[in-house]
């Protein structure tokens, strides 16, 4: 659907863009003409990221930060622009999570994913912000949130404390840096089958169930996610700002609704029950 040059003459930073839907989206985003820049903690899916773009015929630059000090993700972005050129857009993905009691957690594990995610995505969207504004030039922040974004999530408290504030620096930002022509905008995936995710989120014996957690039966592919990642970046998205696109296949829908989980009983036994019910 996207011609090739969908998204040429922009640079993008995708952070943690070395593994997962980082590198998914990476790599759809260079194959459409943007020039990539990926920085992350672990510099060997990094390096084998920007090979992968250069053979596909692509332009990528990588350089090792820790999202969580101010001081790493400034210098990560001077050697990003130095090797690409000035940034033009940014993708906050970088996350760190696990699931875990929360009466169990150390004020430490509660701090390691807040920093990561929440200070994370400040520390970046305020360094690349700053540039934007000094320099006079648009941009566009998108921003990986999750479904639980809203209503919160037991098990993964500190991690939904975090996305919820990300959510709330997208729209407060899209509000007040609208007038330097800065978009932000945000995606919440349901659930994406990749290593880092499913190592901590998924429990053994679990998969089956949570496939079925969603109307349509599945976990959703990164190319998905990295297709509509291209068209929040592309030209045709340029009037949204400050939304949030929700991507889970219907599960969060699903799973609030009164009556959603009567779709997992075999539709005609349902019929059969909803029949008998009926006034004769
Ligand atoms: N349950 C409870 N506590 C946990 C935990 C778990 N599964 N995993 C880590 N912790 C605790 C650690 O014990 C430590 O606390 P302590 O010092 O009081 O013992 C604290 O969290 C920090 O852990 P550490 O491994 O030192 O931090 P880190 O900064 O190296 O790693 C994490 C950060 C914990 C978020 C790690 O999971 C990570 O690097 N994640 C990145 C990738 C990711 O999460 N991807 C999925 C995104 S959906």
């Amino acid at each position: 659907m996207f011609k090739e040059n969908t998204l040429s003459g922009q640079t993008i930073l995708v952070t943690g863009g070395g593994t997962g839907l980082g590198r998914a989206m990476a790599e759809r985003f260079a194959g459409l003409g943007a020039k990539v820049a990926i920085f992350g903690r672990r510099s060997a899916p990094l390096e084998d990221t920007v090979e992968a773009i250069r053979k596909a015929g692509g332009t990528a630059a990588q350089t090792s930060a820790d999202i969580r000090d101010p001081e790493q993700v400034e210098g990560a972005l001077s050697r990003l622009e130095e090797e690409l050129g000035e940034l033009t857009g940014l993708v906050n993905n970088a996350a760190g999570n696990f699931l875990a009691p929360s009466e169990d957690l150390s004020y430490n594990a509660f701090n390691s994913v807040v920093q990561i995610v929440l200070y994370g995505t400040f520390n970046t969207t305020q360094a690349v912000g700053r540039r934007w504004i000094e320099r006079g030039t648009p941009g566009h922040v998108l921003s990986i949130l999750t479904t639980y974004s809203w209503t919160g999530s037991a098990f993964v408290m500190p991690s939904a404390c975090a996305k919820a504030g990300v959510l709330a620096m997208t729209r407060s930002l899209a509000v007040e840096w609208g007038c330097y022509g800065i978009r932000l905008n945000g995606i919440a995936p349901g659930p994406f089958p990749t290593e880092g995710a499913f190592s901590r989120l998924m429990p053994k014996g679990f998969l089956e169930q949570a496939k079925k957690a969603s109307p349509l039966g599945r976990f959703g592919e990164p190319p998905e996610l990295a297709d509509l990642a291209t068209f929040l970046f592309s030209p045709m998205a340029a009037y949204m700002t400050g939304e949030v696109v929700t991507l889970d296949g219907g599960e969060w829908l699903k799973n609030g609704q009164e009556f959603g989980k009567f779709t997992d009983v075999p539709r005609d036994q349902m019929k059969a029950q909803m029949a008998a019910m009926k006034p004769k």
